[in-house]
């Protein structure tokens, strides 16, 4: 089994998810749409799951959309957001996001019709404040920036950024990409300024292919897909009531456990990160002054390049990444790095490592060997 460090791309199941998922696969199945007594007993086991997840996100009963994923949400919030605030109010209204958001947030703005303006970060990957004021205004519709980046590990502040946008642009739409949070934060407090707040069941123990928009009451948000109807009409399509009941039981069993795991996770991840960098002349560590989570962290290593570094990782079995997992499997120089301002030198050889809660000593001590190890051949070759 090779040591895996790379929990950000995802997480195995955690065992209680993947029970609880498979009455609901196989004797309990249903289409919680109909009206007889198998489509109630699912539509049920939804609405359960959704109030348990609610909770956890801090808005009231009710008050979350189940998605296909992480990705899927962020487009309904933005999307969704400026479609609803257009309808109501006419088109075109600007949208804020973030230098360093996920794909799914800086292309849906991209995509949306509506102007975007980009807000840019520090050295450390930290939104900045200033750069932020300047670009809102009342005629912005939606702002979105993420909770946790998923590079690098920071964590932006979420609260700061709401006072602005309830002072600079009132009306405007807040929503935050938790995707990277739920298993490191409290998100009833990390998130409590925000309107919408994407998550992912596969970053914290529950399947692939499930997520949710948490949205507080009252805020304008439509359909971005059309169909039948499902959840009160903002996201058409049969529910994945396995993937939903399995979701809600690993954020439930994440939440439970969070306190108690955080400074283990973060001690074994430092002991990594300080054996590398002692080990390594010509290292870094990104976003080392900022606020981050505990799990991750991302070096960069001068004269390797990245793909070169992860085949003799995976060679050593050790599984970790370049920064993001991307679809192609081709490694392209990150914007969350170039937007820090990170040389390119030191770009290309950007490694990623995250850990679980499940992540022991002796395999941060192998991860850290096979690094030294690779990066040292990969200088001398
Ligand atoms: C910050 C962030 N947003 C969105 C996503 C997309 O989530 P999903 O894989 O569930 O579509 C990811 C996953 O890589 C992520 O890290």
């Amino acid at each position: 089994v090779p040591v895996y460090l790379d929990h950000a791309a995802t997480t195995p199941m955690l065992p209680e998810a993947a029970e609880a998922m498979i009455p609901w696969l196989t004797e309990r199945f249903g289409n919680p749409s109909g009206a007889h007594a198998v489509a109630r007993r699912a539509r049920r086991a939804v609405d359960e799951a959704r109030d348990t997840v609610c909770s956890l996100l801090g808005v009231p009963p009710g008050g979350l959309v189940w998605t296909g994923g992480g990705t899927e949400a962020d487009n309904l919030a933005v999307r969704g957001a400026l479609g609803a605030l257009e309808e109501r109010d006419g088109p075109r209204r600007a949208v804020v996001v973030s230098a360093v958001e996920h794909r799914a947030v800086r292309d849906a703005a991209a995509r949306s019709g509506a102007p975007v303006r980009t807000v840019g970060v520090d050295g450390d990957g930290v939104v900045d404040l200033a750069s932020l004021t300047e670009a809102l205004d009342a005629s912005v519709a939606v702002v979105s920036v993420m909770a946790v980046n998923n590079e690098v590990g920071v964590v932006q502040p979420l609260e700061e950024i709401a006072g602005l946008v309830a002072a600079r642009a009132p009306g405007a739409v807040l929503h935050t990409d938790a995707v990277q949070a739920l298993r490191w934060l409290d998100l009833r407090q990390a998130v409590a300024g925000a309107d919408l707040i994407s998550v992912s069941g596969h970053k914290f123990g529950g399947p692939q292919g499930v997520g949710a928009l948490g949205v507080r009451p009252g805020t304008p948000l439509r359909r971005v897909t059309e169909g039948g109807g499902q959840e009160r009409d903002l996201r058409p399509g049969t529910h994945n009531v396995a993937g939903i009941v399995a979701t809600a039981v690993a954020a439930a069993a994440t939440d439970a456990a969070r306190a108690g795991y955080l400074d283990a996770v973060r001690s074994r991840r430092d002991r990594l990160v300080g054996a590398v960098l002692d080990a390594l002349p010509g290292s870094v560590l990104l976003g080392a002054r900022a606020d981050r989570v505990a799990g991750i962290a991302t070096l960069c290593f001068e004269e390797v390049e990245s793909e070169a570094l992860l085949v003799l990782l995976d060679g050593a079995g050790v599984a970790a990444s370049a920064g993001s997992a991307c679809a192609s499997g081709a490694l392209q120089t990150s914007h969350v790095l170039a937007a820090m301002g990170v040389p390119e030198r030191l770009a290309v050889g950007a490694l990623r490592v995250s850990l679980a809660p499940s992540t022991t000593d002796d395999e941060v001590d192998e991860a850290t060997e096979a690094i030294v190890d690779a990066v040292q051949r990969l200088r001398k070759a």
